[in-house]
């Protein structure tokens, strides 16, 4: 049953709906629980599914608000708001897009958001398209969904053109460029195959068979040689801050990169920060580089998730002198620190030891800081399977804390080692 009806939608959007959208948000700052806001709601209305749209309206608004500089107007449900790109992300998307295309389109259509939701990559096409919107075509099979997105372009100040349409089957006008951001929860169920998207991302491919720009929005846990993506792709991995949020895979997006290789599928890792790209690069799995495993040297450096995922760490490594700590782990090390990049991250070693309970005891006894007391320390663990909370215990549970120590459990080519690591004490850009 979908969350939201158009009856209840377009009363939510009314003068009324706003106003009960907004007490809801107020009650609920003023640090009243949902039941004690849907109660008084009761009061606004008396049907049901509108006490209900008002009060998921109200949390997500909340929910929004770090994110979202309109947030105090917009409106989405709960799950909506959960199924929107981050504004960030968006804008950045829809620039790349446009910035594609040479000039921005103005025909009706132009420009297709599929899967628009309430709008929210809409809105950041049409403001990249230059604000008046009319090229964009909001489409989604979500009519109440529409109602809302319809009121979020108003409160952004574009005009947009939703379309109640199955993106499967809708014609689109020639040469549009396409915008799909297909769901990736299937009866409330988070879905990993391209298939199991909604709609299924071949079955989109296929019915669009264009020859215009695609950005696709994917998870970023989608795979570079996943089958069911056609071969002649860029697949951009996204990280926010220090999250990896998203994939973007561009179709037919012909710049990136200044191809090194024959038509294939290509990388790209964008690091965002505070809405800004801070910085991008581009991989060609064809001319992967290998770098040597060795013995942890006197750092380790842990690259950004969207480098792992874009296969241009080792690019990376070497460009820094670094090697792997193992053949299947993503972990460099060097004996040298490499410069502050937002690229890694850089701890330096303080001692490698066996992955043995008993000795890891032992040398958590010797030290301690300068009073004496023990040491604080942070488990990490890459690629070793075991329970944190019983590997804690069996180290005799020493205090954990925020104070750059780290025991790092490292599962090798042959066996597992432990290393001690701490932050390092050098100023610089971190990420
Ligand atoms: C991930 S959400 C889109 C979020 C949106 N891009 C945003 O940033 O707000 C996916 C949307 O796809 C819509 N959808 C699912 N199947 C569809 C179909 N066959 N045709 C059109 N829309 C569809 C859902 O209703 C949902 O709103």
């Amino acid at each position: 049953m979908a969350e939201l009806d158009v009856a209840t939608a377009r009363w939510l959007v009314s003068t009324a709906g706003l106003a009960a959208v907004a007490s809801a948000t107020a009650q609920l700052d003023d640090g009243a629980d949902e039941l004690k806001v849907a109660t008084d709601l009761a009061r606004r209305t008396s049907h049901s599914e509108r006490r209900a749209a008002a009060l998921s309206a109200a949390v997500a608004r909340r929910r929004a608000r770090p994110r979202w500089q309109l947030a105090e107007d917009l409106l989405f449900t709960r799950a909506a708001l959960e199924q929107a790109s981050d504004p960030a992300v968006s804008t950045h998307r829809a620039a790349r897009l446009l910035a594609h295309l040479g000039s921005t389109p103005t025909a009706p259509g132009a420009i297709a958001d599929l899967c628009a939701g309430v709008g929210g990559d809409t809105i950041a096409l049409a403001q990249a398209a230059g604000g008046s919107g009319a090229s964009v075509l909001a489409v989604d099979d979500d009519a109440a969904r529409l109602v809302l997105l319809a009121h979020n372009a108003e409160v952004a100040g574009v005009a947009v053109t939703p379309r109640d349409a199955d993106a499967l089957t809708l014609a689109l006008p020639p040469g549009a460029v396409v915008h799909p951001d297909p769901s990736r929860r299937r009866d409330g169920r988070r879905v990993r195959r391209l298939t199991d998207h909604l709609p299924s991302v071949p079955a989109l491919l296929a019915a669009h068979p264009a020859t215009s720009p695609w950005a696709l929005a994917l998870s970023p846990g989608v795979a570079l040689d996943d089958p069911d993506l056609p071969d002649d792709i860029e697949v951009e991995y996204v990280q926010l801050g220090d999250a990896l949020v998203e994939a973007t895979v561009w179709l037919r997006a012909g710049s990136s990169p200044p191809s090194p290789g024959a038509p294939g599928r290509r990388t790209r890792a964008t690091l965002l920060r505070d809405g800004e790209v801070v910085t991008t690069r581009t991989g060609n799995p064809a001319d992967r580089v290998r770098l040597p495993v060795g013995e942890p040297g006197s750092v380790l450096i842990e690259p950004a998730p969207a480098a792992v995922r874009a296969r241009v760490h080792d690019q990376l490594g070497r460009e820094i002198g670094a090697w792997r700590v193992a053949t299947h782990r993503a972990l460099l090390t060097s004996d040298t620190a490499p410069p502050p990049s937002p690229w890694y991250r850089v701890r330096d070693v303080a001692a490698v030891l066996p992955a043995r309970p008993k000795e890891l005891r032992r040398w958590l006894r010797d030290q301690g800081d300068a009073d004496g007391a023990p040491l604080e320390v942070e488990l990490v663990l890459h690629g070793v399977d075991a329970d944190p909370q019983e590997l804690w215990r069996s180290l005799g549970r020493p205090p954990r804390g925020p104070n750059g120590w780290r025991l790092e459990f490292l599962r090798r080519d042959r066996d597992t080692i432990s290393v001690v690591t701490r932050t390092r004490r050098v100023v610089g850009p971190d990420r």
